[in-house]
């Protein structure tokens, strides 16, 4: 899809469909008025959140459709239901066959932040999870170009490299896992640096056991797929103004069965999006490296599968971590922690000065949040005040939990320091305990995607499968650093 931005007047533009939003109770003026009048007037059309109404030769437009697109309550309209509108139009239109698009900002919403945001809902908004479907008729419906009337270039283009960066998280999370293996996701990450101009280094299993990350290669034993610690590093050109090296480390379990301590069959091949967080991680990389924020920024990935073969680990395992202590590995399904802990060790001894994980971490985080909010959790406040206020101009929805000290009771082992389970109550929490002792005093932010990183069913703005959440807000975090 190519993506433009249009100078002339909207009236003066040829496409198959204009987009405007329209709010509700208050039917837009100039063109077209009388039949947009009469959509209000019957009901057929009222402004509601992400309503789509569709009229053909509208008067006063060179626009064969204009497209009226609900925008709510116009008091509470902003750049984050904009970028939704922009995708559910689009979505709504393709499904008719439209090929171009346009649409209008109007003058109340000309800002960049608004052209940024149509960009990115119109991009997310087309991607499908239909690689692997050879249907030849798939693609008869394609729209080829979308166009903001009255966006910046800047911004235009600014919106398109984090909603193609986004996407670029969404493919991989989608992959297969018999395609996209750990050797696999540490290649494609090896592709996405050098194209990008990134560092990029992989730390094979020998690596590991030289370095003594025990948790991690444990994790990794009962798969006959070899693991693959990613690294990404961006440095900005400029000696940057402080010693700050924001470290973004993403879970890749490329496939989670739970190891010996199995899942059940249902609903097991969504497992293969834990590596969501991983996926997300690179993706930031992919834009910041784009849109060059002043700060350093590395991403660490453990890639690995959870399988239960002959050589897995077993529950009761005792494992000694790269920060030397040891865990009693008493569940094989509780395996993201057990790699987390020994790559956030790891990108301290790299000089990260504060820590971000994302991570398909807990069933409890769905329980606890649905499919509407990251769990975030952290060690420092102001830290996470800052991800969180990125997160909410991204339309990112984000929720606090706590971490009082009184949850670690649960993770205590009589054989080892900890245990790598805390039981059913308060499951995400505990989980976020058991990473929060290996990351010291370092300000750190942990974020449980596992409810928000996949799509059970499409929304008019995206597709079913993975969401790509996490990117957005990383990298405005990088960029207002
Ligand atoms: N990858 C899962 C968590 C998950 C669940 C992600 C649902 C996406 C959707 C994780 O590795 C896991 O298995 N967690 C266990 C932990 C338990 C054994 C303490 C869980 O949540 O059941
Ligand atoms: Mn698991
Ligand atoms: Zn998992």
């Amino acid at each position: 899809m190519n993506i433009r931005v249009e100078t002339r007047p909207k009236a003066e533009v040829e496409c198959d469909a204009l987009v405007e939003v329209a709010f509700e109770g208050e039917p837009p003026q100039g063109a077209a008025s009388d039949q947009v009048k009469e959509l209000y007037d019957s009901g057929e059309f009222s402004g509601k959140s992400l309503e789509i109404a569709i009229l053909h030769r509208p008067s006063g437009l060179k626009a064969k459709r204009l497209a009226m697109a609900g925008g709510g309550k116009s008091a509470k309209f902003n750049s984050a239901e904009l970028r939704k509108l922009a995708g559910a139009a689009l979505r709504a239109l393709k499904g008719k066959g439209v090929r171009s698009i346009a649409l209008s900002l109007g003058d109340a919403y000309s800002a960049d932040e608004f052209a940024s945001a149509a960009v990115e809902g119109a991009l997310l908004a087309d991607l499908e999870a239909d690689r692997y479907k050879t249907d030849p008729k798939k693609n008869e419906k394609q729209v080829d170009s979308f166009s903001v009337i009255g966006g910046s270039e800047q911004a235009v283009a600014q919106g398109r490299i984090i909603a193609e960066s986004q996407n670029f998280t969404r493919n991989l999370a989608n992959e297969p896992a018999n395609v996209l293996t750990p050797t696999r996701l540490a290649e494609r990450a090896k592709e996405m640096a050098s194209e990008q101009g990134l560092e990029c280094e992989i730390l094979n299993q020998d690596r590991m056991r030289q370095l003594g990350m025990g948790a991690l290669l444990g994790v990794a034993q009962g798969s006959a797929e070899p693991p693959a610690l990613i690294i990404v590093r961006y440095k900005p050109a400029a000696e940057p103004a402080t010693k700050d090296h924001l470290g973004l480390v993403g879970k890749g379990v490329t496939f989670d069965t739970g190891g010996i301590s199995i899942k059940p069959a249902d609903g097991m091949e969504k497992m293969r999006y834990d590596m969501a967080g991983g996926a997300a991680v690179l993706g930031a990389m992919r834009a910041i490296a784009q849109l060059k924020p002043a700060i350093p920024v590395s991403a660490f990935v453990p890639a690995v599968e959870n399988m239960p073969g002959s050589r897995a680990q077993r529950p009761g395992d005792i494992v000694t971590t790269l920060a030397g202590k040891t865990v009693e590995v008493l569940n094989t399904d509780a395996e993201g922690r057990l790699i987390l802990i020994d790559t956030l060790t790891y990108a301290q001894r790299l000089g990260c000065t504060h820590l971000v994980d994302a991570a398909t971490l807990t069933g409890a985080i769905v329980i606890a949040l649905g499919g509407v909010n990251v769990g975030a959790f952290t060690n420092n406040e102001a830290f996470l005040n800052k991800l969180l206020s990125a997160a909410k101009e991204e339309g990112e929805k984000m929720w606090q939990l706590p971490l009082d000290d009184e949850y670690k009771e649960q993770l205590k082992s009589p054989f080892a320091d900890l245990g790598n389970i805390g039981g059913r109550p308060g499951g995400s929490i505990t989980a976020a305990i058991f990473l929060r002792d290996f990351v010291g005093d370092t300000p750190w932010i942990h974020l449980d995607i596992a409810g928000t990183a996949w799509l059970d069913d499409a929304k008019p703005y995206m597709g079913k499968g993975a969401s790509g959440v996490g990117v957005r807000t990383f990298v405005r975090l990088a960029q207002t650093w």
